[in-house]
């Protein structure tokens, strides 16, 4: 029997939300066009498909990584089950950036942890001027990263593998940076939201370091100042409690003008610091 539109996706078991992507995606539509088109018919072909990725769905696998989209600061971003999905919250650290260094000259940028390259993406986007370096550990993030710089014709960064500073690029000795932004891997090794959700899909060193989960935040605070100009910026997201000892990392490392900045649900989400 041929399904509808509607009966495709009261049938899915799904939320509303993740039955509508789920479906554009499996017939090459927009959400816009299904609602235009609900009493449409879709072929045994299309069924076939949405009901395969809807199955995955209520298995637990992230929408992110069935559609192998995300959208992030305006931007679809290609993603995969190597790289973290990009969250809303991060969007916080870009507007912190945008709103810290003056968008008309050019400023060289680092972006720690890069992932599918999130952060050094929607700012080269906003800030054409800027040098970026981003970088990660794994190489297969920086793959996914590389791909979306070339789907979205972004030629203003540099993608380098390494392990937060440790490459001849980032030495103390070299040009500072105005900027130095991280989203990295925070969450202590015993919470347990690490076995709930899409966090189960998503690459276990994208989301601890382990231990208490400040150790990565700690090398990249304490590592931060000779590569940083006078009067730039260090900006890091951390997690929900550690907005404290986020805080006392920035201090002793003698930074000044320290702000913390709450995420869109009131959450202390981003600390930023100037050299
Ligand atoms: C929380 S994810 C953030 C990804 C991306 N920046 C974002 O905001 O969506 C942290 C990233 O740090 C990378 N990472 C983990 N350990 C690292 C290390 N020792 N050196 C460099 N990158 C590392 C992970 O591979 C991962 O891509």
């Amino acid at each position: 029997m041929m399904l509808t539109v509607r009966q495709a996706l009261s049938q899915s078991a799904l939320t509303p939300i993740d039955a509508q992507v789920l479906l554009a995606h499996a017939i090459g539509k927009d959400r816009a066009w299904l609602v235009a088109h609900d009493d449409e018919s879709l072929t045994p072909g299309e069924s076939d498909r949405f009901f395969w990725l809807a199955r995955r769905r209520r298995g637990g696998e992230p929408v992110a990584y069935l559609t192998g989209l995300r959208e992030f600061w305006g931007l679809s971003l290609i993603v995969s089950p190597n790289v973290m999905i990009p969250r809303p919250e991060t969007e916080t650290l870009v507007e912190r950036a945008l709103a810290r260094l003056p968008l008309d000259r050019a400023s060289r940028v680092l972006d720690l942890g890069t992932g599918c390259g999130a952060i050094a993406l929607a700012l080269a986007r906003e800030w054409r001027k800027a040098e970026i370096i981003a970088t990660d550990s794994s190489e297969a993030a920086l793959r996914v990263a590389r791909a979306n710089a070339r789907r979205l014709g972004v030629y203003n960064i540099e993608f380098v593998r390494a392990e937060w500073y440790d490459d001849p690029a980032l030495s103390a000795d070299r040009e500072a940076f105005d900027l130095i932004v991280s989203n990295p891997p925070y969450i202590a090794a015993s919470d347990p939201h690490l076995g709930y959700g899409d966090l189960r899909y998503e690459p276990l060193t994208a989301l601890t370091p382990g231990g208490n989960g400040l150790s990565a935040l700690a090398t990249i605070v304490a590592g931060a100042p000779p590569r940083i100009s006078p009067g730039g910026a260090l900006i890091v997201e951390h997690g929900y409690d550690q907005a404290d000892a986020v805080n006392a990392l920035f201090l002793a490392a003698g930074f000044v003008d320290v702000e913390s900045t709450r995420d869109l649900a009131g959450i202390p989400r981003v600390i930023a610091g100037r050299r």
